[in-house]
């Protein structure tokens, strides 16, 4: 038997799709391919690795208002922000802290900011609640220490630590999330040589300071209006918009409130503990301000999402594995908006091979305003 086929397999792990889209472009994009002024955060899904292409496709529609729907680590809003008028809306409080925390023109006292890593730690909420779920005893204790004392900061200051110290939780989770109580993972002795095994038992102190010199670094004083809300439902009313939901599988769906329950708790400190679901075992939040985005629903929210688009241009970031199926996408932006362009993006996966991902441009004359090179560089590689 020929090994071609199984390299294939592994290489693209949306091999199946790969044959049944026609682009009019495909580019394939790698990690040293990010924003270097950006942060180095993490996020499921994120787009850092292809937002000056994200970028440049945007700027070619010439927008004098620019909406971010779904705008998680703002890596899209952070770079539009220089040329036009943008709004960044999440759904996640700590995803909207980020953003705040990197744009927001006042004065900062970095001396207060830093002035945190000297807190006492003591037993507070999460000391009692989260015992032996996500952290350490003392990290814990240090953690209810740094968020009495963030708290009590203004809140362009306080946006900054809780948007640092969120950082510096996640970077400390095996996987980057919150969807396993599974302290033990990081407690056993055998190293891992995946997923940032030493970052795992650095001290929060420490992470805590790189976050915060990284937004001072990328820090810039542009007035990007920063909204919490439902993108599927609420009006989007611009020139154009950059859409990128919640990615929705065949067999699997990527919930951001139970990746990223803690670090949302974190974000809204003051109301968490009338926000935790205390029957459920991860102690997440209840779903009430939180819908979720799956299977089940993904077609009627998305009709929705499309209704309450009132835009000349639409950016629509899809996996070419997505259910709806992209047909399905593509049918429902040609209903509402005159041309399409469809674009693939190549780009690797942590440790499971490659992917492909799209870039749906909906609206008038998209065709000839957006050029890019490296048309159909198809056989590279494969
Ligand atoms: C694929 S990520 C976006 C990544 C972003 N483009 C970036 O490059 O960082 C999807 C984002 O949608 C947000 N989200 C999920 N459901 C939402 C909803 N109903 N309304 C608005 N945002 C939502 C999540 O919090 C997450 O930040």
């Amino acid at each position: 038997m020929s090994i071609l086929p199984i390299l294939f397999r592994k290489r693209y792990l949306d091999f199946q799709h790969l044959f049944t889209m026609n682009f009019d472009y495909f580019t394939t994009v790698s990690k040293h391919d990010k924003p270097k002024e950006f942060l180095s955060v993490r996020l499921y899904g994120n787009k850092t690795s292809y937002a000056k292409l994200i970028f440049k496709i945007i700027m070619s529609l010439e927008p004098r208002r620019f909406l971010d729907a779904f705008g998680g680590t703002g890596v899209v809003s952070y770079l539009l922000s220089d040329f036009c008028k943008v709004t960044y809306i999440d759904l996640l409080e700590f995803c909207c802290t980020w953003m705040r925390a990197l744009v927001n023109g006042v004065n900062i006292s970095w001396k207060k900011l830093e002035a945190l890593t000297n807190i006492t730690p003591v037993r507070g909420m999460i000391s009692e609640e989260f015992r032996e779920m996500y952290f350490e005893d003392w990290e814990n204790g240090w953690l209810d220490g740094f968020m009495a004392e963030a708290w009590k900061l203004r809140q362009p200051e306080r946006d900054i630590a809780i948007a640092s110290i969120s950082q510096a939780c996640i970077a400390k989770r095996p996987f980057g999330a919150f969807h396993r109580a599974n302290l033990y993972f990081r407690r056993s002795k055998r190293k891992r040589s995946f997923n940032n095994w030493r970052t795992w038992n650095k001290e929060f102190k420490e992470l805590y300071i790189r976050f915060l010199n990284e937004i001072r670094n990328a820090r810039k004083n542009c007035n990007i209006r920063v909204i919490r809300d439902d993108c599927f439902s609420c009006d989007k009313d611009t020139d154009v918009i950059y859409a990128d939901p919640p990615f929705v599988g065949k067999d699997y769906h990527i919930d951001y409130l139970k990746l990223y329950h803690f670090v949302e708790g974190l974000a809204r400190w003051d109301e968490w503990e009338n926000l935790i679901d205390w029957k459920n075992r991860l102690k997440c939040l209840y779903r009430k301000e939180y819908p979720e985005f799956k299977r089940s629903n993904a077609e009627k929210m998305l009709k929705q999402f499309f209704k309450t688009c009132e835009c000349e241009a639409i950016v629509f970031s899809w996996a070419i594995d997505g259910y709806p199926e992209p047909a399905w996408i593509m049918r429902e932006l040609r209903k509402r908006w005159k041309e399409l362009l469809v674009i693939g993006v190549e780009k690797p996966v942590y440790l499971r091979g490659r992917r492909i991902e799209l870039l749906l441009v909906a609206g008038d004359k998209v065709r000839s305003k957006i050029y890019l090179d490296g048309k159909l560089n198809w056989d590279d590689g494969i």
